[in-house]
């Protein structure tokens, strides 16, 4: 590709994106469901206008995600099960979560000039949920693979640390008919958690506990801490406080399991992480995807050993490591 189209490219990536966000915020995409449906009936039904739905469901179709057929609009097959709320491969808190990101995002110049996270109002009720079930929608094929991957058979008691919506929690659980499992994480997001506790009927064996992972301790006689994508929203020093935390709570040779998407030592790859990082500048005070080496010379520093690595879902690794007595 010559230049001035790898540039035209870049600077027009956020179209697709906007458009996308635009049509699941205003509710067209579950208003198509499985159906077919013109422009004028998604504006009458959706109270929306029906010039501005003809020219986005006409560039949703032009980028694959609509199907025109006459007059009609349908949602692709392909794309349906990740963009409807009900669907079991739902993406759609995430994408809902990408909007508040792109407010951050359009803030890098200032973020460049000052150093500091982009400016940005409380978060809303709504935008907390979109981020705490998007981390559902991230986590749960990643957390079937490490349950694939990680062997829990002796473990009795697990910390999923800033667990969230307590999917990994829930999926250790479920493999593992001995696993008792704690979720700790902020008072907002854990009622989310215990909610999909309580779907997965799981309340006998997962609990929830509310708190601030920086001041609170995590409990007692862990056998393992499970820390998924929380060390990229944290700076080095914040970063060392967890791992500090997370040793006090474990059982001697107890074991923790740092997941996250890690950066090969030039960080530049994968190319995914170091953009992620870029959306922890401007996102979080002191966060960034940490390279594994970093990642293991802070377990050492913090009284960690015997570290291996296992790749798991989209460029994730998980970095297992043991108390050291
Ligand atoms: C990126 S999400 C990861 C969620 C989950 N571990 C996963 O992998 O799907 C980060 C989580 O850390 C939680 N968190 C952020 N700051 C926290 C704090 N100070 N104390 C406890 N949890 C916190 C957030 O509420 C959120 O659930």
């Amino acid at each position: 590709m010559d230049g001035k189209i790898r540039v035209e490219t870049m600077v027009s990536g956020y179209r697709d994106a906007m458009v996308l966000v635009a049509a699941l915020k205003t509710g067209i995409f579950e208003s198509l469901g499985t159906a077919a449906r013109t422009p004028a009936g998604l504006a009458t039904d959706l109270n929306l206008d029906t010039r501005a739905v003809d020219i986005v469901v006409h560039a949703l179709a032009a980028s694959g995600i609509l199907i025109k057929a006459g007059d009609t609009f349908s949602i692709d097959p392909e794309v349906r099960p990740y963009l409807l709320a009900d669907s079991p491969d739902t993406m759609a808190s995430l994408l809902g979560h990408n909007v508040r990101m792109m407010a951050g995002w359009l803030q890098l110049p200032t973020v460049l000039r000052t150093g500091k996270q982009a400016p940005r109002d409380k978060t809303t009720p709504e935008e907390m949920r979109d981020f705490i079930c998007g981390m559902e929608n991230v986590s749960r094929l990643s957390s079937l693979e490490v349950v694939d991957k990680v062997d829990f058979t002796s473990a009795e008691k697990l910390l999923d640390l800033g667990g969230g919506p307590g999917t990994a929690a829930i999926t250790f659980c479920g493999a593992n008919p001995d696993l008792k499992a704690v979720v700790f994480d902020l008072e907002g997001p854990v009622g989310i958690g215990a909610e999909q506790i309580k779907a997965a009927g799981m309340e006998d064996r997962i609990t929830t506990v509310a708190g601030d992972f920086h001041t609170n301790d995590y409990g007692s006689d862990f056998d393992v801490v499970y820390i998924s994508n929380i060390i990229h929203m944290l700076s080095e020093e914040e970063t060392r406080g967890i791992f500090r935390r997370s040793r006090a709570c474990l059982k001697p040779g107890g074991q923790i399991l740092v997941k996250d998407f890690f950066l090969e030592d030039n960080r530049l790859e994968p190319a995914f992480a170091a953009q992620f990082s870029v959306n922890m500048l401007a996102m979080t005070a002191g966060g960034k995807s940490y390279t594994l080496t970093e990642t293991l010379e802070l377990l050492k520093e913090t009284g960690f050993g015997e570290f291996s690595s296992i790749p798991v879902a989209k460029g994730s690794q998980v970095v297992c490591g043991y108390r050291e007595s």
